[in-house]
C-alpha cells in the first residue's frame, strides 16, 4: 500500500469509525456506569439495554446481521454457492481449492457453548500499544467471546491481553508457526481468504504438498502446527461488507488504482458486530504522529519512523480503559 492510498484509507474511515466507537462508549459510560470509572464488565445485564437497540440499525448499515462465520462444505453440495466475485470478496473460481480445505477441517461452526448463549460478549483485541500496561487481561477473559489479530502473542503479555482466545483472525503472511504457544487450546484459528494464494497455501499445508512459494507480499511460515479442527474459513461477506458499507471503498478498482482492503482489525470488529450481542474494542490504534519513537504494537520494537504512516484520534476522552485509535 502506498503512503497516498494508506492516508486516504485512514481519512476515509475515521468518521464512520470515530462515530460508532463513540456511541458504543457513549452508551457504555452513561448506561452502565452512571458516569463512573469503574472497569469495564461484560456482563448480561448489559446485554438487555444493548438488545433493544440492535446495534447495527443504529449505524444505518442497512445489513442484515448474519451469524453464520464460516463457510461450510454442504455449501458446496446442496446449493451453488452463487458467487459473482472473486476473492477476497466472493468465491468465484477458488470452489476447487475451498472444497479441498474444507474436507479436511471438517467443522464449520463455533464452539456449542458459545452458540448456544442468550446474549454473547465480545472483546476484540487489537495489537496497538495503546492496551500496553492497561491491566485489561482479566476483564478481557471474562468476555464469551475474545477475537485477536494475525500472530500477536498472548504468553509474557496476560496481564495486559488476556490469555483467551476464542478466535484469531489471521491470512498466511501473518499467521504465526505454532499457533498453539499463543492460544488456548480452544481457539479457533480462522483463515481470512485475501487471494487464491492464501486458501492454496492452507491447502498445501493440510495436505502436506509442496509448498509453492510465489504470490505472497510475504514469506508465510512453510510449517504451520494448526490442528485441523480448530481451523475455520471466514465467510468473504463479512469482507465484502466491511469494505462496502463499512468503509465504503470501491470493491473493483478503477484501472491504475491500487487495491485497498479493510484490515483484519476493522474486520474483527465488523464481524463481532454481527455475532455479538455486546461488543467492546481495545488495543486498536496507531501512536501519535510525532511520537516517532513510540513502538506500534504492544509486543516488539516497530514504530511509526519504521511505518511512515501516522494518524490518532483518541476517542472517548479516557472515559473508559477501552478505546480505538486509527
Ligand atoms: C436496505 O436494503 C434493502 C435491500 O438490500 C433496500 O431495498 C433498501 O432500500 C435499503 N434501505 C436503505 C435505507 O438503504
Ligand atoms: C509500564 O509499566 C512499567 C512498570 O511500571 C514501566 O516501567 C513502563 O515504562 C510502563 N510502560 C508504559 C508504556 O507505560
Ligand atoms: C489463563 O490464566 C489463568 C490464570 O493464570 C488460568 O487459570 C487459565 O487456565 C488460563 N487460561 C488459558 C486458556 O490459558
Amino acid at each position: 500500500m502506498t503512503l497516498k492510498a494508506a492516508k486516504t484509507w485512514f481519512l476515509r474511515l475515521l468518521p464512520v469509525v470515530l462515530f460508532f466507537i463513540c456511541y458504543y462508549c457513549s452508551q457504555f459510560y452513561f448506561e452502565s456506569y452512571g458516569g463512573s470509572r469503574k472497569s469495564p464488565q461484560p456482563t448480561v445485564s448489559l446485554c438487555h439495554s444493548y438488545r433493544m437497540k440492535r446495534k447495527l440499525d443504529s449505524l444505518k448499515l442497512n445489513v442484515s446481521r448474519k451469524t453464520e462465520l464460516f463457510l461450510k462444505l454442504e455449501d458446496f453440495f446442496w446449493r451453488e454457492h452463487l458467487s459473482a466475485e472473486a476473492l477476497p470478496y466472493g468465491i468465484k473460481g477458488s470452489e476447487l481449492l475451498l472444497l479441498k480445505v474444507l474436507a479436511v477441517t471438517s467443522s464449520y461452526t463455533m464452539p456449542a457453548n458459545i452458540e448456544s448463549l442468550d446474549c454473547r460478549t465480545c472483546a476484540v483485541i487489537g495489537n496497538g500499544f495503546s492496551i500496553k500496561n492497561s491491566s485489561l487481561g482479566e476483564i478481557i477473559n471474562k468476555y464469551n467471546v475474545v477475537i485477536r489479530l494475525n500472530d500477536a502473542p498472548v504468553r509474557g503479555y496476560e496481564g495486559d491481553v488476556g490469555n483467551k482466545t476464542t478466535l484469531r483472525l489471521f491470512y498466511p503472511e501473518s499467521a504465526f508457526y505454532n499457533p498453539g504457544v499463543h492460544n488456548d487450546p480452544d481457539s479457533l484459528q480462522v483463515l481470512v481468504p485475501f487471494k487464491q494464494e492464501d486458501l492454496r497455501w492452507l491447502k498445501e499445508i493440510l495436505y502436506d504438498e509442496k509448498r509453492i512459494r510465489k504470490g505472497f507480499w510475504k514469506p508465510p511460515p512453510q510449517i504451520w502446527l494448526g490442528r485441523a479442527s480448530q481451523i475455520r474459513v471466514l465467510d468473504p461477506y463479512f469482507l465484502r461488507l466491511t469494505a462496502s458499507k463499512l468503509l465504503r471503498i470501491p470493491l473493483k478498482p478503477r484501472k491504475q488504482q491500487k487495491p485497498v482492503h479493510p484490515t483484519t482489525g476493522i474486520l474483527a470488529v465488523f464481524v463481532a458486530l454481527n455475532y455479538c450481542d455486546v461488543v467492546h474494542v481495545a488495543g486498536f490504534g496507531y501512536p501519535e504522529s510525532r511520537n516517532q519513537k513510540q513502538p506500534i504494537h504492544y509486543y516488539g520494537k516497530e514504530t511509526m519512523r519504521s511505518m511512515k504512516v501516522g494518524f490518532k484520534a483518541s476517542i472517548c476522552n479516557g472515559k473508559t480503559e477501552l478505546w480505538l485509535v486509527l
